[in-house]
């Protein structure tokens, strides 16, 4: 074997286990193996898990904070026009630049899979080009989905379908879309019939900013999953953010989650940026804003929780960490029984892994050897600490290592200065 982990908890509960890899994939999961191996790690009772993956990411854009200035209002209107003063300044290269440092900073943070809207109302496609670089640069270590993102509006923005075609035929893997940024409600409901069905004619999945406001008669994720339904995309789609579902009325609400859940659209909730971004037009109360996640999980739909932003027009915090994410979904969705927490760590792991349709994602015989020892016993333990993430192995090589977080004490009056790891 190329390499043993020994003594493995899993995020299913199982102790004890070692997990055995050779030539990049996993020989064995069981406890106790007993085969010698080129290198061994003792996780020591911690919790190994398949990396972190990000559905929903803004690698354009992201790192570009203060550029050419920070968003006054902080609202998602302000960050769509700061973005479109920033546009014809962009270079490639700073871009590329830009995307490496971001890829190198979820590398650290055992986040291996990334889908990123990238925007093509650029007649140049600058961007595009860029991040069919950097997923050509990354690939050994980040599995990167790109969509073709018409930030201004597919029918809003003069040129924009003919550009997310280009970027399509140019090897970009999603169809994009914002239907709530369209001129009126029904320009986006003809934008989403239209990219529906080039995306069927395609064979690609599609993947749209949908209903991000708090308007409670934005009800274009009802349409998405007509088209899904009609277009037999069902496991193909997602509404992203899907905000204002939460200030939908509740009736209107338990006809529309069995809607989508018969579609097989999958939901994409952005925490950290829709509990900052939406409700700014409220005094108090103050809406939080995310979509109704634990009602869409309830209703049997997959919900995935995205990072959305990083150091952008949009949002100047964030490390590309996805247990920052799950740490502030837990909280904005009020999700804290033992069994909601589980969901949220799976929300950044399992279900974008399956809205991405990544292959061989997991921890069992056969899948791919990508793997991260986190410093923590459980999933809960985990978002709660935001764990470090003591290796991360991508094709049964470790790529980073942290040290685990200690503190050392000296208090007057305690007997002795104490070590101690932080938190557990
Ligand atoms: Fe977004």
């Amino acid at each position: 074997m190329d390499l043993v982990i020994r003594n493995a908890t899993l995020a299913d509960g199982r102790t004890g286990i070692d997990i055995a890899i050779e030539g990049g994939r996993i020989a064995a999961v069981e406890a106790r193996i007993g085969v010698a191996a080129a290198r061994e790690i003792d996780a020591g009772g911690d919790l190994v898990t398949p990396p972190f993956v990000d559905a929903h990411f803004h690698m354009d854009a992201t790192l570009s904070y203060g550029l050419p200035r920070v968003n006054a209002s902080g609202t998602l209107l302000e960050g769509i026009s700061l973005w479109s003063e920033l546009k014809p300044e962009l270079t490639q290269q700073a871009l590329v630049e830009r995307a490496m440092q971001y890829c190198d900073w979820a590398v650290a943070r055992g986040l291996l899979a990334i889908r990123t809207h990238v925007d093509v109302c650029d007649d140049r496609l600058l961007a595009v080009e860029a991040l069919l670089d950097v997923r050509r640069r990354v690939a050994p270590w980040i599995d990167l989905q790109l969509v073709a993102f018409p930030q201004d509006g597919l029918l809003r923005s003069p040129r924009a379908f003919d550009n997310l075609k280009r970027a399509i035929a140019m090897g970009v893997d999603v169809v994009g879309g914002i239907p709530h940024f369209e001129r009126t409600m029904d320009e986006g409901a003809e934008s989403v019939r239209l990219l529906c069905e080039f995306a069927a004619e395609q064979g690609l999945r599609v993947d749209m900013h949908c209903d991000e406001n708090d308007d409670p008669l934005s009800r274009h994720i009802e349409t998405l999953a007509y088209h899904a339904h009609r277009l037999g995309l069902q496991g193909r789609v997602a509404g992203s953010h899907l905000t204002s579902m939460h200030s939908m009325d509740n009736y209107y609400v338990s006809k529309l989650l069995p809607l989508i859940r018969e579609a097989g659209v999958a939901a994409i909730a952005n925490p950290l940026i829709n509990i900052t971004l939406q409700g700014r037009h409220d005094s108090y109360p103050k809406r939080r804003g995310m979509t109704r996640v634990p009602e869409l999980i309830a209703a049997g739909v997959d919900v995935a929780f995205g990072h959305d932003c990083v150091m952008d027009p949009w949002y100047g915090m964030g490390s590309g960490d996805m247990l920052e994410v799950a740490h502030m979904g837990l909280h904005v969705a009020q999700m804290t029984s033992q069994r909601d927490m589980h969901q949220c760590f799976l929300a950044v792991t399992e279900t974008p892994a399956k809205i991405l349709g990544l292959e061989g994602y997991g921890i069992a015989l056969g899948c791919n050897a990508d793997l991260v020892v986190l410093d923590a016993g459980s999933p809960a333990e985990a978002i709660r600490l935001r764990a470090a993430r003591r290796y991360v192995i991508r094709r049964g090589e470790v790529v980073a290592e942290s040290p685990p977080a200690h503190a050392r004490l000296a208090l007057a009056g305690r007997p002795s200065a104490v070590n101690f790891r932080l938190g557990r």
